[in-house]
């Protein structure tokens, strides 16, 4: 079937429909979720801590996005593919965010990029937007913000609420096609969802955004060490996988693999 394309997120809000996103690094898991009928995928920078072994998501560089990027848009056709820009590649301003979401869509093959802020980067938004480039925002907990923020802390409570509701308005009003909630308090996020006439992405934001987003090896159960309370785990591949590596191990070791029937007269 065809390409999702923006406004089919936009009628599904209007219709009250919920959808789901997952992130995406590679081109397995891509034609899998594909295969699932899962409708937007995010080629997220949180491929700094599952995919390349750093401590977050400010390490990661436009080069590991793109080469992250290209391998799920090579093998998915239907899915709408949104590549993050990384922590320093759109902070400085507009011009920055455009040429760095114009390698993302014309080298990488994405069809949208997402940004992390609110009111702070809507003069980037409005740039993209008004080029023809389609953006997700991502507001309340900003992993690339993490040092500034203090750490990993649910946003919006109290006095942070009013912050939260601006940062969403200024989102939308710049051009953004949908905004990411993350840690967010689950009341507040209705109220947001409500008011904004776009269609918000939760994690960590309680069951009322119009749809879901969660890392993939985190709801797979690919990571052995802890994960967020928003977190659910849908498998547990690790396990799997260990158990895989093991028996092939040992087989090895045993002379049992490879069989007669793996090997050529
Ligand atoms: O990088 C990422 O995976 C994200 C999602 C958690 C929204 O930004
Ligand atoms: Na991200």
């Amino acid at each position: 079937s065809a390409r999702v394309r923006i406004h089919h997120l936009q009628q599904a809000k209007e219709r009250g429909e919920k959808w789901a996103m997952l992130t995406a690094y590679d081109t397995y898991s891509a034609a899998i979720f594909e295969e699932a009928g899962i409708p937007v995928m995010l080629v997220g920078d949180s491929a700094g801590n599952v995919v390349l072994g750093h401590t977050s998501t400010v390490q990661v560089t436009v080069e590991d996005m793109l080469l992250l990027t290209k391998a799920v848009t090579r093998s998915t056709t239907r899915a709408l593919i949104v590549a993050d820009l990384p922590f320093g590649s759109y902070e400085s301003g507009p011009q920055q965010a455009f040429e760095t979401a114009v390698r993302l869509m014309k080298e990488g093959g994405a069809q949208a990029v997402k940004l992390e802020g609110g009111v702070r980067v809507a003069p980037q938004i409005k740039l993209l937007h008004d080029s023809g480039i389609p953006v997700m925002a991502h507001v309340g907990f900003t992993p690339q913000s993490e040092h500034a923020l203090g750490g990993f802390r649910v946003q919006g409570r109290g006095a942070g609420a009013e912050q939260l509701l601006a940062d969403a308005r200024a989102v939308q009003e710049a051009g953004a096609f949908a905004v990411v909630l993350e840690m967010v308090p689950a009341a507040i996020a209705a109220e947001v969802t409500k008011e904004l006439s776009i269609p918000t992405v939760g994690i960590g934001a309680g069951v009322d955004c119009d749809a879901q987003v969660l890392v993939w090896p985190d709801m797979a159960g690919l990571n052995g060490g802890r994960v967020p309370k928003f977190v659910k785990k849908y498998a547990d591949l690790r396990a799997e996988l260990l158990r895989a590596a093991q028996e092939f191990a040992g087989e090895v070791r045993g002379g049992v693999f490879p069989g007669p029937e793996h090997s050529f007269d």
